[in-house]
């Protein structure tokens, strides 16, 4: 790997399909970087053999060992320094992240949430989106920031919700999106053509929708995206 390819940490806390999608990107050349390490806060995480399996750097920072959250995020934050990377990727991490970590981080933070943010935040999101009477459900790839699932928005991809879906079969739909959008995301941050404009996403001069750009993105008439692909 080149020596100045940006550097991603992954943080996982299950069975890791949205890392082995990064994994796939950067071996596929789609995505741009190196991964630097994988970190677990469950010791039991199926993803960190999975990462192990593919010769990458783990760890396990285990969150039931700390007395409280603060002391666990401060172990974790050096945890990931130690790892020197340019964007840290929460990739199901199933903790939620106070100040402690998310400001030393703060615009190389990335999420996917599996909702059109910002509806539903927090958790069982593809139930309330069925027991809303929703016709369309997606996951959107967003900043993190010390608001849950609260960040700017850089990329959403929706699926319909049909009758009879119930949230195994919507979440079904909507994972291999997520593995899709989530290191086009990535790429597009270490493009380094994105940008935060009070609160929101910016590409070139024009400022995202609240839910990002729209997957897929060569379907997207926007000017400044397609300055993106003519300059990389
Ligand atoms: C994904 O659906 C993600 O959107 C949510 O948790 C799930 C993690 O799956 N935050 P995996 O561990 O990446 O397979």
């Amino acid at each position: 790997m080149s020596a100045n390819r940006s550097r991603i940490v992954l943080l996982i806390s299950g069975r890791g399909s949205n890392m082995e999608a990064f994994i796939h990107a950067v071996n596929a050349g789609s995505l741009d970087a190196e991964i630097a390490g994988v970190i677990a806060n469950r010791p039991d995480a199926l993803g960190i053999e999975t990462a192990a399996a593919h010769g990458l750097h783990t760890d396990i920072v285990d969150h039931k060992q700390y007395p409280h959250r603060e002391a666990f995020d401060t172990e974790l934050a050096m945890t990931v320094q130690t790892l020197e990377p340019d964007l840290v990727v929460l990739a199901g991490f199933m903790r939620i992240l106070s100040p402690v970590f998310v400001e030393p981080f703060a615009g190389r933070l990335l999420n996917i949430h599996p909702s059109l943010l910002p509806k539903y935040p927090g958790l069982n999101t593809h139930q309330r989106a069925i027991d809303n009477g929703d016709t369309e459900a997606g996951a959107t790839v967003h900043y993190v920031t010390t608001e849950l699932d609260g960040g700017p928005a850089i990329l959403q991809a929706r699926v319909p919700i049909v009758a009879g879906d119930s949230a195994e079969s919507l979440a079904q739909r909507i994972l291999p999106l997520e593995h899709q959008i989530y290191p086009a995301a990535a790429q597009l941050h270490i493009s380094g053509k994105l940008r935060l404009v009070d609160g929101r996403c910016a590409l070139g001069h024009e400022l995202l929708p609240d839910g990002g750009l729209l997957w897929p993105l060569n379907t997207d008439n926007d000017q400044a995206l397609r300055d993106l692909r003519e300059s990389s």
